[in-house]
């Protein structure tokens, strides 16, 4: 096995938390014109959590962090920075990231700002993360990948309600420690002449915005093109795979356990053949909770973790795809 991976970017704790209500397939049947049968075959979803009245992203996230300071035997005074991808914001500003310190009361919080990457966030924040760790080696940085996608799905539009879910996903990353589980190396790429594949708030941003006393439509929810999102994931997120290898030395039979973007069992089947990948090797979790974008491979990352089924010198290898287009691989070694 290739090793002597160099990084200066250390994992020090992991947490997620998704809401406890579970939304069935067969309570969506009662909304639109759907069937367990389609939704299970086309996407291997059977359930997915949503939050209750009142519960916003900052709420999820706030959860997810508390759980990843644990493992990380922190304390949130110890947070320097925090980067929160999401396309489901508390508001529009201030930033939700601003909202999770004031609630963390991380007061020694220097920079506290949202990304959004659609469903790289997380994986995006870790590349920042990566470079502050770079310029200031003291730095705890907690990066959170957060969704309340229910609120921004029409339950009338079946081609799009049945895919998504709520929940969030958190990982501490500090630099200047001398062994424990780190980011190996990252790769991302943007394809924004393909944005309009997916897009979100069509109505109510700059672009088109809402009058006081305007009726919310059927644009201010998520519009996607799910036959070609489909192909352009795939694709991509193979030959970014295959680069990341590559350029680290490493084969598919190094890499311990693969974490692709949970959006559909379909795309994460097709993917694992393109890189001759055992499914034994992929973590699936897409049944249980369906695509929760920016907080899928944080939350599966810290649910594989914390099942047992990574191991210390394990590699990790995640994948995200997601609104932009945006596309990331990450390795990690534990
Ligand atoms: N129940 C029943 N029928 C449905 C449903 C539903 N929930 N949704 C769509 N259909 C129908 C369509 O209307 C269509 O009917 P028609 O043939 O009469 O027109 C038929 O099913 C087939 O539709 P397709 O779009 O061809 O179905 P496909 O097999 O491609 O599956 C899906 C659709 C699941 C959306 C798939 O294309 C997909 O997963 N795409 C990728 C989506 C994705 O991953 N998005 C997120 C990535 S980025 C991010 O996470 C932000």
């Amino acid at each position: 096995m290739a090793r002597n991976l160099r990084s200066n970017s250390y994992i020090r704790g992991l947490g997620y938390y998704v809401p406890e209500e579970v939304l069935t397939n067969s309570a969506l049947e009662q909304m639109v014109d759907t069937s367990d049968e389609w939704i299970v075959t086309r996407t291997g979803i059977k359930e997915r959590r949503i939050v209750k009245k009142g519960q916003s992203c900052s709420d999820l996230a706030y959860v997810a962090s508390m759980k990843a300071l644990e493992q990380a035997h922190l304390d949130p005074l110890d947070i320097t920075h925090i980067i929160l991808g999401t396309f489901t914001p508390d508001v529009c500003a201030p930033a939700t990231a601003c909202i999770l310190q004031a609630k963390l009361g991380a007061t020694d919080c220097q920079m506290a700002i949202d990304i959004a990457a659609g469903c790289s966030g997380f994986t995006y924040g870790l590349e920042l993360a990566r470079g502050l760790v770079k310029v200031n080696p003291h730095a705890n940085i907690l990066v959170v990948g957060s969704e309340v996608c229910s609120s921004r799905m029409n339950f009338n539009d079946r081609n799009t309600c049945v895919l998504f879910g709520d929940g969030a996903g958190a990982m501490i990353v500090s630099g200047e420690l001398d062994n424990g589980p780190k980011i190996i190396d990252i790769l991302v790429k943007t394809n924004g002449e393909l944005g309009h594949l997916l897009q979100v708030g069509l109505e109510g941003g700059s672009l088109e915005p809402f009058k006081v006393g305007q009726r919310v439509t059927e644009k201010y929810f998520i519009h996607m093109n799910g036959r070609e999102v489909f192909k352009h994931a795939v694709r991509g997120m193979a030959d970014m795979n295959w680069e990341i290898l590559k350029k680290n030395g490493l084969l598919p039979d190094d890499i311990s356990l693969f974490i692709p973007h949970q959006a559909n069992y379909r795309i994460i089947e097709a993917l694992a053949r393109k890189l001759d990948f055992p499914l034994e090797r992929v973590y699936v979790n897409v049944h249980k909770y369906g695509n929760t974008s920016a907080a899928s491979v944080a939350i599966a990352l810290s649910e594989a973790y914390n099942l047992g089924n990574i191991k210390s010198g394990d590699l990790v290898l995640l994948s995200t795809f997601g609104a932009g287009l945006t596309l990331a691989s990450v390795i990690l070694e534990f």
